[in-house]
Order: C-alpha cells, then sequence, then structure tokens
C-alpha cells in the first residue's frame, strides 16, 4: 500500500514539523513528501533540509492576489498528490477557493480550547481573563477564522501568570495531539462528512 503523503504548510520555528518529522520517521504508512513556507527564513524550511524533506519557499508578497499565490501552492501540493494539508503556524489566511477544493484534507492547530480565544495572542488573553483551563486544538479548516469542526482538544489548568509558561505548555501538548490526529485521518478513523467530524 502507498503511503499517505502529507503537506505542511508553516510560516516560522517549526517545532510542530518537527514533531511530526520525528513521529513518522519510523512510520513507513505516512510520508511527510513536502514542507512549503511563506517567509524565507521560515527556521522549519532547515528542519524540513535536515530531515531530507523538500522545501519550498514560495513569497506571498511577491503575488498581486490571494488566488495567484495560493496557484503557487497548489501547483506543488498537486505534483505531490496530497492526501492532507496541515497547517503548522502559516500565517496566511487562505481563500475560500483554496479552502473549499481541500476540505476535509486541510487542518489546522490553534494554540487554545475553541472556540475560545479564536485569532492571536491566546496566551495573553487567557491569563486576562483568568482562564482556568487552557490548551489546543485541532481542526478541519473551512472558511470561519478559526471555527472548523475540531478534531482533537487537549487541555491543562493554567497554575502560571506567565505568557511563556503557557506557550512552553502548549507546545508540549501540540506535539503529541498533533501527529495522533494525522494518523488518525491517515487510517480513516477521522473524518469530516457534511461539516461534521466522524470519529471510528
Ligand atoms: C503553534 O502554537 C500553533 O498552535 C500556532 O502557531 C504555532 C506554531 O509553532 N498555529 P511552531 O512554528 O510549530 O513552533
Amino acid at each position: 500500500m502507498s503511503a499517505f503523503k502529507v503537506a505542511v504548510l508553516i510560516s516560522g520555528n517549526g517545532s510542530n514539523l518537527q514533531a511530526i518529522i520525528d513521529e513518522f520517521e519510523t512510520d513507513q504508512s505516512i510520508e511527510i513528501c513536502c514542507v512549503l513556507s511563506n517567509m524565507k527564513d521560515a527556521f522549519g524550511l532547515e528542519r524540513a533540509r535536515k530531515a531530507g524533506i523538500k522545501g519550498y519557499f514560495i513569497d506571498h508578497s511577491q503575488f498581486s492576489s490571494r488566488e495567484k499565490f495560493e496557484k503557487e501552492l497548489i501547483e506543488v501540493l498537486e505534483k505531490y498528490n496530497v492526501d492532507l494539508i496541515v497547517l503548522a503556524g502559516f500565517m496566511r489566511i487562505l481563500s475560500k477557493v483554496f479552502v473549499e477544493k481541500y476540505i476535509g484534507k486541510l487542518i489546522n492547530i490553534h494554540p487554545s480550547l475553541l472556540p475560545k480565544h479564536k485569532g492571536l495572542d491566546t496566551h495573553k488573553r487567557v491569563l486576562e481573563n483568568n482562564d482556568v483551563y487552557h490548551g489546543v486544538t485541532v481542526h478541519f479548516v473551512d472558511n470561519t477564522l478559526d471555527g472548523g469542526p475540531i478534531c482533537a482538544q487537549s487541555k491543562f489548568e493554567v497554575k502560571t501568570k506567565s505568557i511563556e509558561g503557557l506557550e512552553k505548555r502548549v507546545h508540549e501538548l501540540e506535539h503529541i495531539i498533533y501527529p495522533k490526529v494525522i494518523k488518525e485521518i491517515s487510517q480513516g478513523r477521522i473524518t469530516l462528512s457534511e461539516g461534521k467530524v466522524i470519529k471510528i
């Protein structure tokens, strides 16, 4: 059986990418076929290079429209015939056309317990809000901002007043939950059907 092909889209450090690379390094059923970044200096591109994964830098600022930028992304994704697109700290909003093309095959990880704290600065808002719990969410991407159907969440009790402390804990959880969800999707144990997540 051929491997389940995963593309990872990044803009920065890529610690989630690293966790995914490490998890599937010895798993023949999943192949990280390419990494795409819209930022030239994204450290994730270096991580991909070290792991022998083809990396692509596609500079969004060089395109006159979101659609033209995405056309380049799609060209690469089609070349590899990807089964799943994993957003891991990819800091561009994707158009309706792109999202609809890949519906059910496009996932994101967000550093909060959605639907709480959509958007940026989630750790700061958790502290300001005196939230008892914080955590992470993996969801299918749809045309809402951080509002797509949820695949999985992981939470912890807030016991620090520092943003860095929260960020560290969130990253630890992200690095566990994201590879787990990817594996489950590859096995057909998590799917999207008519806008709802089905788990078997
Ligand atoms: C993660 O916290 C993720 O939830 C958010 O962006 C961050 C990316 O971190 N979407 P990294 O680049 O994987 O280290």
